[in-house]
């Protein structure tokens, strides 16, 4: 399904790269497509260490590097408009303060038709199970508000009721609060809760078109949208 839409088309990517595109993930995208490139927030990052901008975007092992941009996922202005097939996103898209700004931001990227890959972590499986899911409404008022990533609003909300014990890797109250203060540095912070009817209302707010939907296991909620 969908293969048609990727095989030799050119595409980009935002926070990749991701194991889920890979040759043996749940969506696997990488060994199809003709060009891929990506975008990510600071040319160091705690997932992938240095990957400075330029030609260095390596995702797959068959295929060549692409363009890494850095720059906001919110605001990709250097990138040209209409320029791409496909955009994918795999659990990037809670870690910005302002998911809609992006989601409008994708899709200027995008070619008319283009389709957008998005995956987001299932609240139930994951740390942020205790966590509300965002109201709609919330999420349009930042919009509006043009909140920026500096946002720290939801900070008390995550202080008290993410699950250290299942995030080993944020360490314990002091240090993962540490980490949560200084987010604009790290971006590790969840400023937002998803459930599939959340994640379908933002992106048809954003003016797409909802092709498929589904839970995947362990913690996925995938969503394909088209321009
Ligand atoms: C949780 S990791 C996901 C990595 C990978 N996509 C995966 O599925 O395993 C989030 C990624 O999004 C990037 N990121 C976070 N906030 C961002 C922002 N505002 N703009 C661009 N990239 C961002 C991070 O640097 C990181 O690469």
């Amino acid at each position: 399904m969908f293969g048609d839409c990727f095989a030799g088309k050119a595409g980009i990517e935002v926070g990749g790269p991701s194991q889920v595109f890979s040759k043996k993930g749940i969506f696997p995208v990488y060994p199809l497509v003709g060009s891929l490139d990506n975008c990510n927030f600071s040319a160091a990052t705690v997932w992938d260490g240095k990957v400075p901008a330029g030609c260095g975007y390596r995702f797959d092992p068959g295929k060549p590097a692409g363009r890494q941009y850095v720059a906001e996922a919110t605001d990709m202005s250097g990138l040209s408009s209409n320029a791409y097939d496909f955009v994918l996103s795999s659990h990037m898209l809670e870690h910005t303060a302002n998911p809609i700004r992006a989601l409008l931001e994708w899709k200027r990227l995008l070619k008319e038709g283009g389709l957008l890959v998005l995956l987001l972590p299932d609240r139930e499986l994951t740390f942020d199970h205790r966590r509300p899911v965002t109201p709609f409404a919330h999420l349009i008022d930042d919009y509006k508000a043009n909140v920026a990533e500096d946002d720290l609003t939801h900070l008390p909300e995550i202080l008290t009721l993410h699950d250290l014990a299942r995030d080993p890797e944020a360490g314990g109250p002091e240090a993962f609060e540490l980490r949560c203060l200084k987010n604009i540095e790290n971006r590790c912070l969840h400023h937002h809760v998803f459930d599939m009817e959340l994640a379908m209302s933002l992106v048809e707010y954003a003016g797409f078109r909802r092709k498929a939907s589904e839970s995947v296991a362990p913690h996925h909620l995938l969503l394909v949208a088209q321009k």
